[in-house]
Parts: C-alpha cells; structure tokens; sequence
C-alpha cells in the first residue's frame, strides 16, 4: 500500500473499525475483485488509511472531524460491492444502488452504533456520479480518498509490472 506506513494510522483503524473488519462481510470484501487489481476490503482499508491521514492533517490546523464516524464509514462504503454478478460493472445502476447496498450492510453490523454522518460518508461518496450532495466534512473527505486510492492501486500496479516486462507495453488494466 504504501512505503511508509503510519502504524499509529493503522492502529486506530483496526480499534475503531473492529466490528466492521470481523464481521462476514468483510471477510467475504477480501474475496471479492474490485477495480481489477484488488479486492473491496483491500481497497476499503486503503481509502480508510487515507481518509484518516487527511483528517489528522485537518486536526493538526484546528478543524474537528469525527474520525470514528470516518473510519467506519470507509471501511464499510463499497461493501455493497459484494456478490455482484459483474465485479467490473459500471453502469449507472450499480454505481448508484451499491452505496444504499453498503448502508443496510452496515447498519445490520454496527445496530445502534450507526449514525448520520456514517449514513453520508456511505451514501453519497460516489458524488458527482449520483445525485446526493454530501453534508458532512467527512463524506466531502471519502470524495477525494476514494478517487485518490482507485487511481493509486491501478497506477503502482502498472508500474511494478512495467518494471519487470518492458518488453511487454500493453498491459491493460
Ligand atoms: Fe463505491
Ligand atoms: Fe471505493
């Protein structure tokens, strides 16, 4: 994932989204393919870890996030993505019902742990795709995270394979 991992980073994530990460779901995240090169739960831990460093960036000049809500958000925003019949599809159906698909996961995982900033971070991170404006700072942050890690699990993927097969230039991902 990255050079220099902040184990401080991923420490808080495993407390915090300990319900989300030992649940079903999520085991099942890990099987599941999700932008060609790499699964849900391994992108969904990425864009946690990411979202999580903007929000202590934020902290560090004096601007509250809640990063519980955040970390579990993120966790828990494409498990809508399991058991699809296409893992590659991106019509505007999926990309629209897969939030609500992630909501009713993880209200049935958290119960009463589930919030209203949680509900925004899931329902509306594929904003401009769908039509929900996100209200929170937090589901604004899952906005940049997620583009951010779907570009960067692509990328440094193609570039460990160029480094190997240069002689083979049309890798497709
Ligand atoms: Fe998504
Ligand atoms: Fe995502």
């Amino acid at each position: 994932m990255y050079e220099l991992i902040d184990m401080q980073v991923v420490d808080e994530i495993n407390n915090v989204g300990k319900k989300i990460l030992s649940s079903k779901e999520f085991s099942e995240a890990k099987l599941q393919p999700h932008h060609r090169v790499t699964t849900v739960a391994d992108h969904s831990y990425h864009v946690a870890y990411v979202s999580l460093k903007i929000c202590k960036m934020l902290n560090k000049k004096g601007i509250e996030t809640d990063n519980k809500s955040m970390i579990i958000g993120a966790l828990s925003h494409d498990l809508g993505m399991l058991n699809r019949d296409d893992p590659f599809d991106l019509s505007f159906l999926n990309m629209a019902a897969h939030p609500k698909r992630s909501v009713k996961i993880t209200k049935n995982i958290l119960e009463k742990d589930f919030n209203n900033t949680i509900n925004d971070i899931i329902v509306n991170h594929m904003w401009p795709c769908t039509f929900g404006f996100p209200k929170s700072l937090e589901a604004r942050i899952i906005i940049y995270a997620d583009k951010y890690c779907a570009v960067r699990e692509r990328t440094d993927l193609r570039r460990r394979y160029m480094a190997t097969h240069l002689n083979k230039p049309t890798f497709e991902v």
